[in-house]
């Protein structure tokens, strides 16, 4: 079984569905650690609760954001994680994790990309009046919602409802797809040609 880390500052409702997941074994995965940049984040309750080891760490103690990186690295690797899994990490991720974790970082983001990028996505496609969101998971490279797609799924807005219930539909489907485009970047075929992450058939 594979070792990952997941990286969280909110409430961490997607790490939780991974708890769920791995537990319920449709995710053959080993949660290792989960690292947060939040002392008080829910995700940290939550996965103490679980019985997963955390890591605090605070960035105002860094000088730089590669001093910042190196030291959770040196945790990740005590660990032995092999995929990093982005679940609602509000920071840049820079190039020292991204250069010792290349194409093994893994972000969620709630829009159908490269459509509304940036944090405020769900309210933004609602505002725009989109038919169709949706959900993209992706890899993780130096800029902000961009690397190459692993899994999309798109969600219909209906004219009928509001911008809450819109979250809730596309929260619903994160906590669903999120586990399973994990389990294909673990399957070891995961291949990044250009733009694009394809999945080799041996
Ligand atoms: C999710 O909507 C995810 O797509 C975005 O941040 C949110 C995190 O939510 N990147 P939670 O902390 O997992 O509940």
């Amino acid at each position: 079984m594979k070792n990952i880390a997941v990286f969280a500052s909110g409430s961490g409702t997607n790490l939780q569905a991974i708890i769920d997941n791995i537990a319920a074994g449709t995710l053959k995965a080993n949660l290792a650690l989960v690292v947060s940049d939040k002392r008080k984040a829910f995700a940290l309750e939550r996965a103490r609760k679980a019985g997963i080891k955390t890591l605090f760490a605070d960035p105002k103690k860094f000088e730089t954001k590669e001093d910042y990186e190196k030291y959770i690295i040196g945790y990740l690797k005590d660990e032995n994680v092999e995929l990093i899994v982005l679940a609602g990490f509000m920071r840049i991720v820079g190039p020292a994790l991204i250069k010792k974790y290349k194409n093994r970082i893994l972000n969620i983001h709630p829009a159908l990309l490269p459509a509304f990028k940036g944090g405020c996505a769900i309210k933004d496609a609602f505002q725009y009046g989109v038919k169709v969101t949706g959900v993209t998971v992706h890899v993780v490279d130096e800029k902000v919602d961009h690397g190459p797609i692993i899994l999309q799924e798109p969600v219909s807005v209906l004219d009928s409802e509001s911008v809450k219930e819109l979250e809730e539909r596309i929260h619903r489907v994160e906590h669903k797809i999120y586990s399973q485009a994990i389990q294909k970047a673990l399957s070891g075929r995961l291949v990044i040609k250009g733009r694009k992450a394809i999945f080799s058939s041996k």
